[in-house]
């Protein structure tokens, strides 16, 4: 995957961005999001957000009165960030290799970035040495199963027909099972590795449609999780 290509991306559609995910519907669907990853972070203390894009998280998580840093590749997005929140410090990197003393963090997380990287693995040893010791991770993204597997194939035809829309194109992007990804956070080493597949309401729904997906969200996420498109994982440093 390029990281030179989905830079070029999101520089491109950092200044519309925030219609997507911070406006009516989007913005439900990303509240859900951060919801569940704060509810996992119980560390809180200084937190890293990894591709952390126009700050909505960060935002989010400065409301709970602690500091927030950011970190993303793309130089547009970190504006749109400062731009959002001025306090708070936000830098161009890629999550893979992190320039932060070791046990810097009390935690980090990662919202609807984890499926650009190249090398996931690299991330969660990074994270794993910049957090401090009880320091927690949770990271939130689009999870494989039999519909969102075809997500790629209906980008890269996207990014064919010309369609310029936020996360559409050939980027290779990997979407990994909760399975898959609670073994990678093993291995990196953390312990109480926990995934919960989440989201049944797409903001791309009909209001109505989104509506009644968004009643039927808990049952999902608790009976049939199978249904559910993204996944929250997290875990702790000992
Ligand atoms: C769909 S956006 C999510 C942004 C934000 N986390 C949110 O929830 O709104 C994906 C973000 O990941 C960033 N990204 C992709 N690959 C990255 C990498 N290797 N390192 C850091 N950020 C990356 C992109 O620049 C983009 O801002």
């Amino acid at each position: 995957m390029s990281r030179a290509k989905v830079q070029a991306h999101y520089d491109e559609v950092a200044g519309v961005y925030d219609q997507r995910y911070d406006l009516r519907q989007g913005r439900l669907y990303h509240q859900h999001l951060s919801g569940l990853v704060l509810d996992r972070l119980k560390s809180r203390g200084l937190l890293l957000d990894l591709g952390c894009g126009t700050g909505i998280f960060i935002e989010q998580y400065n409301k709970t009165g602690e500091k927030a840093i950011g970190l993303d590749i793309s130089p547009g997005m970190v504006r749109m960030g400062r731009l959002r929140c001025p306090d708070s410090e936000f830098i161009v990197g890629t999550a893979d290799v992190l320039p932060f003393e070791d046990e810097t963090f009390d935690s980090i997380a990662s919202l609807l970035a984890f499926t650009y990287l190249n090398d996931p693995e690299a991330m969660l040893r990074e994270s794993y040495r910049i957090l401090k010791p009880g320091g927690q991770i949770a990271v939130c993204t689009l999870s494989w199963n039999t519909l969102t597997c075809m997500v790629p194939f209906f980008y890269r035809l996207g990014e064919r027909l010309g369609f310029n829309k936020i996360g559409v194109g050939d980027f290779g992007e990997h979407y990994y099972t909760g399975k898959e990804m609670e073994d990678m956070f093993s291995q990196a080493g953390f312990v109480d590795v926990q995934s919960a597949r989440c989201s049944f309401a797409h903001y791309t729904l009909s209001p109505r449609l989104f509506a009644f997906a968004q009643r039927l969200e808990p049952f999902i996420e608790a009976h049939i999780p199978y249904l559910a498109f993204n996944v929250c994982v997290s875990g702790k440093k000992e």
